[in-house]
C-alpha cells in the first residue's frame, strides 16, 4: 500500500461526513451572520471543510482562508479545488498564485491557500474573521498555551471539530490484553509527541475553552465509526483504515514496552481483517461551537 497524506485526508472525508455532530452543526448554521462571511481554517489540509460547506449548502458568498505548514497538502488543494469546483458545476479562476475565486449564480467565493505554520500566520494577519474553523487539528497542539492564539483569529465564532477523546477501538478483538496495551501505548504517543497533543483533547476543551473565555454555545460527540457493508467499506474507506493502522506502525514501531514480533504479528492480522470486511474502527471525538467572549470577561 502506498502511504500518501492527501489520500488519506480524501478518504477521511466520507468518514468525517457521518461524524460531524449535527447539533452542533445546526448552532453553526444558526449563530453564522449573513454572508459574506470572512473564514479563517487553520491545519487546513487539502480544503475538504470547504468543499463540504459548499455541498452542504452553507457558504455561498466569503472570503475563505486555508492554512496549512505542509507544502505538499496546500500544493494538493491548489489543484484539487478547480476540480471538485468543476464537478459541483462551479466556475473556478485562479487569481495570482495563492488566491482563487469559485463562483457561480448563488456563490462568490474568494479562496487564499497560505503554507505557513499557523502561529506565525497569527502574528501576521491583520483581520479577524467571522469563523475560525479548526476540523481535525486542535488535539495536535500544545493546550492549553495554543487557544489564545488561535481564537485570536476571530471576532465571534469558532467551530472546532473532530477533537479526538481518549477511545480507539478496533473489533473484532485478536487479544484482549495485546489490545488494550497497544491502545494505551498509541494514545500515549499522542500524549507526548514534542510539537504538543493530547488523547484526551475533547474532554479536556471544556475547562481550556473556559480558561480562554470561550462560551461552548454547544458540544457533542464527533465519532468516526468505520465498518463494511454487505463486505464492502463504502467510498475509499478501506484505504483510510489502511492508513490508521500505518499511523499505529509509525508510532509503536520499535517500542521498548513492545514485543515486536507480536506487534508485527498483529498488525498483519488487523490488515486481513480489512481483507475480509471484517474490521470495525470506532474513534471517539468532540465537536465544539464557541464564542470567543471580551478579553478578561468571565462567562
Ligand atoms: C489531521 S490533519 C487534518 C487536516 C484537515 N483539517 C482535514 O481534516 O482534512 C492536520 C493538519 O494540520 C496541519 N498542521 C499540523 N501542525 C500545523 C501547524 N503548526 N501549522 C499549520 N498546520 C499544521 C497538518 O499539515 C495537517 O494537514
Amino acid at each position: 500500500m502506498e502511504y500518501s497524506f492527501p489520500r488519506y485526508l480524501l478518504a477521511k472525508q466520507s468518514v468525517d461526513d457521518r461524524a460531524l455532530n449535527q447539533i452542533v452543526l445546526n448552532a453553526l448554521r444558526a449563530q453564522l451572520s449573513p454572508e459574506p462571511l470572512r473564514i479563517i481554517e487553520v491545519g487546513a489540509g487539502i480544503g475538504s471543510m470547504l468543499r463540504r460547506l459548499v455541498r452542504w449548502d452553507i457558504l455561498h458568498h466569503a472570503d475563505y482562508t486555508l492554512v496549512d505548514d505542509q507544502p505538499e497538502n496546500i500544493a494538493f488543494a491548489q489543484t484539487w479545488l478547480p476540480q471538485w469546483a468543476a464537478a459541483s458545476g462551479l466556475t473556478c479562476e485562479r487569481v495570482g498564485p495563492h488566491s482563487a475565486h469559485l463562483h457561480d449564480d448563488a456563490h462568490d467565493i474568494r479562496v487564499h491557500f497560505v503554507q505557513a505554520d499557523v502561529f506565525a500566520f497569527v502574528n501576521t494577519n491583520l483581520i479577524p474573521a467571522d469563523l475560525l474553523i479548526a476540523h481535525a487539528f486542535l488535539d495536535l497542539l500544545r493546550m492549553p498555551a495554543s487557544l489564545s492564539p488561535l481564537l485570536s483569529l476571530t471576532k465571534s465564532l469558532a467551530w472546532l471539530t473532530i477533537n479526538f477523546d481518549g477511545v480507539t477501538t478496533l473489533e473484532p478483538t485478536i487479544d484482549p490484553t495485546l489490545d488494550a496495551r497497544i491502545e494505551q501505548l498509541y494514545h500515549e504517543t499522542m500524549d507526548t509527541r514534542p510539537s504538543g497533543g493530547d488523547s484526551r483533547a475533547g474532554r479536556h476543551l471544556f475547562e481550556h475553552l473556559r480558561g480562554a473565555h470561550a462560551e461552548i454555545i454547544a458540544a457533542g460527540a464527533s465519532d468516526w465509526v468505520v465498518h463494511a457493508i454487505n463486505g464492502r467499506y463504502p467510498a475509499d474507506e478501506k484505504y483510510f483504515l489502511g492508513f490508521i493502522l500505518h499511523f499505529f506502525e509509525e508510532s509503536l514501531a520499535d517500542h521498548a514496552a513492545l514485543d515486536s514480533a507480536a506487534f508485527t504479528k498483529w498488525l498483519a492480522e488487523r490488515r486481513a481483517q480489512i481483507e475480509r470486511g471484517e474490521l470495525v474502527y470506532i474513534a471517539h471525538q468532540m465537536d465544539f461551537l464557541v464564542r470567543k467572549g471580551a478579553a478578561g470577561s468571565v462567562l
